[in-house]
């Protein structure tokens, strides 16, 4: 009792000044080789976050690597297509047009003079253990052309799923040892902005070298909450059907087996994979649906806004039949004859190839500086007729025409109205 009372305090302590120096998890280190093993996961937002097997489940830890240490960070797990890791001195490096670490680039705010022998801290790409680049950080009586190796790494992960299983493991590492740099670093994906996490520096004793997190990470985390942890979808749970928030504007159900005969179907288990699936579909079918209305702005601007939303579906369809389907594991993805691996397979493709699509079509549309959202409200069942993107007044006569929605109640309007008022503000402010 005794032991486990002391473990409990060492591990309590542990814990404290892991929180209070803002470290999550460190890695697994053998002799000078120290190791980071990468995986995403999917489901933690819109695009999924990276996690490390060394920190547990936690979704974009702030890792902590010491001065001088050489780390691997192993990129062979599946989750990891469409996730090439990149090293910058700031949040999301190059997506947010800041430096990264590269051999003449000198850490921010240091005295270091690396840029002129081209000996500044980067990352060094591997694929199965063999390292693509020349350049070899100090050690330069190697005749170096400064490549790295990224430019031979990175395209690798636009290649088809199963031609980047067959190249073998994926791993970069780093070493950084620049000792008079006073801030963060940052691991994030070449491909996909806005999944970046954070590095600290430590010293041999494991504490940070700057306590304070800077630079500062501009912007939050994607939350999910129950109904879409559920699914693995995201931004689903206010279109649930029959009571979502904007249930209102789409079909009673888009599965034809209510969720009492899915029910019964499946032997009165509400946990059953059909039952589970069909409930996010409806969700997600709705969300598509009212995404879909859009507003006019212009030939492009209309594809991307009726393109996104489609886009979106087809990623959340993908992560709700890995994860609520039910489907059986598959060792071998390259399996073709077997259906669980056909369609796992194409999951990765969907989530990660259309993903990359959305935030391509969001860059267009700030690129010709149109409305990211230009959403219009349109009711299920409306008289083709009648205008319905007007006034409260138009949308409280709908409600009592709206034979074909489910909404009925007072919530249904003001949820709809607060909806309009939403979307008249973007669009105003856009
Ligand atoms: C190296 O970087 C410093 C700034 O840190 C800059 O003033 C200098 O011009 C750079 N030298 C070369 C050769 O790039
Ligand atoms: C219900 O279905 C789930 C998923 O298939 C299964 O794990 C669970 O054991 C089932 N429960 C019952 C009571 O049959
Ligand atoms: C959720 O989707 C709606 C459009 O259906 C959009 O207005 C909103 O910004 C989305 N929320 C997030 C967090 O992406
Ligand atoms: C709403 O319905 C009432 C009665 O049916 C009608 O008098 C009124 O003009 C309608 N309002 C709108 C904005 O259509």
């Amino acid at each position: 009792m005794k032991f486990v009372f002391s473990s409990f305090l060492v591990l309590l302590a542990a814990l404290q000044s892991a929180t209070a120096q803002g470290i999550d998890c460190v890695a697994t280190c053998v002799d000078d080789v120290c190791t980071f093993t990468a995986k995403v996961n999917l489901y933690a937002g819109e695009l999924g976050y990276f996690t490390f097997e060394e920190c547990g489940g936690i979704r974009s830890p702030t890792l902590g690597i010491e001065l001088g240490k050489t780390y691997r960070f192993v990129q062979a797990d599946r989750t990891n297509y469409y996730h090439p890791l990149g090293f910058a001195y700031f949040p999301d490096g190059a997506h947010a047009d800041k430096d990264e670490l590269e051999p003449s680039i000198v850490p921010p705010g240091s005295s270091s003079t690396c840029n002129t022998t081209e000996t500044c801290p980067a990352p060094k790409y591997f694929q199965d253990g063999v390292y693509l680049g020349d350049w070899m950080h100090q050690d330069t009586s190697i005749d170096s052309t400064g490549d790295f190796g990224l430019d031979h790494y990175e395209p690798k992960f636009f290649h088809p799923l199963g031609d980047w299983l067959g190249y073998g493991a994926f791993e970069v590492q780093l070493t950084f040892d620049v000792d008079d740099f006073a801030q963060d670093l940052f691991y994030f994906c070449h491909i996909h902005e806005f999944m970046t996490g954070r590095i600290k520096l430590m010293n041999e004793a494991g504490e940070p070298l700057v306590a304070e997190n800077i630079p500062a990470l501009e912007y939050t985390y994607d939350e999910v909450d129950a109904f879409d942890e559920t699914c693995g979808t995201f931004n689903t749970s206010s279109y649930r059907l029959p009571d979502g928030e904007f249930a209102g504007q789409c079909p009673e159900r888009f599965v034809c087996e209510t969720a009492e005969s899915r029910f019964l179907q499946s032997d009165g288990n509400t946990s059953s994979p059909l039952q589970a699936f069909s409930t996010c579909l409806d969700a997600m079918n709705c969300a598509m649906m009212v995404g879909m209305t859009t507003h006019a702005t212009s030939p492009i601007g209309l594809f991307i806004h009726q393109m996104i939303p489609h886009h979106q579906n087809a990623v959340n369809m993908a992560k709700a039949l890995l994860k609520t389907g039910g489907m059986g594991a598959c060792e071998d993805l390259t399996n073709e004859e077997d259906p669980n691996c056909i369609m796992e397979y194409m999951m990765y493709e969907i989530i990660n190839n259309q993903n990359h699509q959305i935030q391509t079509m969001r860059a267009v549309l700030e690129t010709l500086q149109e409305p990211a959202y230009a959403d219009c409200v349109v009711t299920a069942g409306h008289d083709h007729d009648e205008e319905v993107t007007g006034s409260d007044d138009a949308l409280a006569n709908e409600t009592s025409t709206n034979g074909e929605g489910t909404g009925s109640s007072g919530a249904w309007t003001l949820g709809h109205s607060l909806f309009t008022v939403l979307v008249a503000a973007l669009w105003i402010l856009a």
